[in-house]
């Protein structure tokens, strides 16, 4: 078996603007950051992903960057953040950054010198292109947001694009300075000792230069399928590599959308020399309609297993390596997706995280999620949300197309972002102990039951069960290196798996449904697993008895039988 320590990791995700306030201004940062670096040894995880923290006007919380070299004054200084990095690999903590390489801010010195003149020198960093005859965009591409992806650009007469906000203009990797420029700054932050980056968007940097019409139909369509796994991303990728990252010792992880299982092979098998995994987020988009990712959809666990095997067999079997999550900042809380909010919170929070580490991959927890944080009920008024996409979609919904406002709203209080941006719950004092002053996001109302402090206490908490999981996967490369297989294929309410290597065996029974749910083996499965152990579980009844042929679950229980191979401890 040959060892990759970036399989056998745990990332945390650390949204540091609502992790820990050090200064009462309401905003997480570096020296709050700092002062929980402890808290990251005790969770057990050994690398930590910071979302950006560079110099941003904020439109996309820092996804659009202003200085790419700089820190955020809001969040700290330089010397705050090199103290971070020492803290962290203090305690065997590896950090990894978010790189920002598809678009900047309008606010980036790039783009405003290029906006100015047709003759700028950085006019190329960027995408422009003239007017369709009617005077009208280039092409009918829309962005994220809904809205057109090209901006209108008064002094050079032309338009630019944008896959995201008009004030995140993209970036052009065809021109070689651009691709240089960006190099230079990735050397800059691995010159001071980071251990890899989180590569946001970055199947979108190549796009398909003709910048044809899109056929696709879908509000966020973003010109797909032009702007996904263009013609020259994987020379792009594989530069990048040879330049600058096979120089160090790191580990990247890429932001892509709309891949096949073929792409991801060729973005992550080793002997191609691009990214170390990707980030996909099919399995936590299962509940978003097609035609407007605001819309819900129903989802079933088939759904959810189809999603699972393919990256399982298709991806994982062939040497190709993934995150696994069905958290981050851009989704809604995962308890409230695809677990239980309600009566079985606690009980579907631990449920979906045996799941998310028992499944090959390397898991990605959101800060908060191993405290079984749910969506804000708060969060009801169009002025409750921060974030970006959630404005841009009441605007051409509500505003421009005149749907019904509570139609909307509805959809928005389901949907956004912010509900997995709200403050980090770390004790009952004011603010959950996140500030001292008024918090930028409101603090979750369940903060008094639902916060860490509580749940070190009790041996059944969500966090103590994210504590063992990630224990386990130190002590047993069967979960990181193991097979694949499923079992009970037609389930309506049990996803059941094996995984197993040469020393042992594991089979894992997850039950999706508030409902008790029975289970029988097929035979040959049952031969190997009858009298298999109890290895761990999400009840609070651990006194399990052994595996047998046939059980039944609780509401929301998932389980781990272990079964010993002859010869093996
Ligand atoms: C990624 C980020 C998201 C951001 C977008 C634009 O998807 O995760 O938060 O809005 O890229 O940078």
């Amino acid at each position: 078996m040959h060892k990759i320590y970036w399989k056998e990791s745990v990332i945390y995700e650390v949204y540091l603007r609502s992790f820990k306030d050090s200064d009462g201004d309401g905003i997480g940062d570096l020296k709050g950051l700092i002062s929980k670096a402890d808290y990251f040894s005790e969770l057990g995880i050994d690398t930590v992903w910071l979302s950006p923290i560079y110099v941003s006007p904020n439109v996309d919380n820092g996804y659009d960057i202003k200085d790419y070299l700089q820190i955020q004054p809001e969040y700290g200084t330089m010397e705050q953040w090199e103290q971070l990095l020492e803290e962290l690999h203090k305690r065997n903590i590896r950090l990894i950054m978010d790189l920002v390489l598809n678009h900047t801010s309008d606010e980036h010195p790039w783009f405003i010198d290029a906006r100015s003149s047709r003759d700028s020198r950085y006019r190329d960093f960027y995408i422009w292109r003239p007017a369709a005859e009617d005077g009208g965009p280039p092409n009918n591409w829309t962005s994220y947001l809904g809205k057109p992806a090209w901006t209108y650009n008064k002094a050079t007469g032309d338009y630019y694009l944008h896959l995201y906000n008009a004030k995140q203009p993209d970036l052009n990797w065809d021109h070689p300075e651009l691709r240089a420029a960006m190099h230079e700054v990735i050397t800059f932050w691995l010159d001071k000792g980071i251990d890899g980056f989180r590569m946001d968007a970055v199947n979108s940097l190549s796009k398909d230069q003709r910048f044809p019409d899109t056929e696709e139909t879908k509000l966020q369509a973003s010109g797909e399928p032009y702007t996904k796994n263009g013609p020259r991303i994987h020379e792009f990728l594989r530069e990048m590599n040879d330049k600058v990252f096979s120089k160090y010792e790191i580990f990247t992880a890429g932001e892509t959308s709309q891949v096949t299982d073929d792409d991801v092979l060729l973005y992550t098998k080793p002997e191609r020399r691009e990214l170390s995994m990707v980030l996909s987020a099919e399995a936590s988009k299962l509940a978003d309609a097609e035609e407007d990712q605001w819309q819900s959809k129903d989802w079933t666990l088939h759904d959810l297993r189809k999603v699972m095997l393919k990256w399982q067999r298709d991806v994982g079997g062939p040497g190709g390596w993934f995150g696994l999550y069905l958290s981050n900042h851009d989704q809604p809380r995962m308890v409230a997706t695809f677990g239980d909010q309600g009566e079985y919170r606690v009980q579907s929070a631990k449920m979906l995280a045996i799941m998310l580490h028992t499944l090959k991959g390397t898991p990605f927890i959101l800060q908060g999620e191993e405290l079984g944080m749910t969506n804000h009920p708060g969060l009801t008024r169009i002025e409750d949300f921060n974030e970006q996409q959630a404005h841009a979609y009441y605007d051409v919904m509500v505003l421009e197309r005149g749907e019904p406002e509570e139609l909307i709203m509805e959809r928005i209080r389901k949907k956004s972002r912010d509900h997995a941006r709200t403050p980090m719950q770390w004790d009952d004092s004011p603010h959950a102990g996140f500030t001292s002053g008024r918090p930028w996001l409101p603090v979750h109302p369940d903060y008094r039951e639902v916060n860490l402090q509580v749940q070190q206490d009790d041996p059944d908490s969500v966090f103590h069960c994210y504590k063992k999981l990630i224990r386990l996967r130190k002590e047993h490369p069967v979960m990181v290196y193991g097979e694949f297989d499923v079992l009970l294929e037609e389930h309506e309410q049990i996803f059941a798996y094996r995984r197993y290597d040469d020393d042992e065996e594991w089979l894992i029974l997850l039950n999706f449904s508030g409902e008790e749910a029975r289970w029988e083996l097929p035979e040959e499965a049952a031969a190997r697993l009858e009298g298999a152990s109890f290895l761990f579980g999400n009840d609070t009844d651990v006194s399990k008895p052994r595996c047998h042929r046939t059980g039944t679950l609780k509401p929301y229980e998932g389980l781990i039988y272990q079964r010993l191979s002859h010869g093996s401890a």
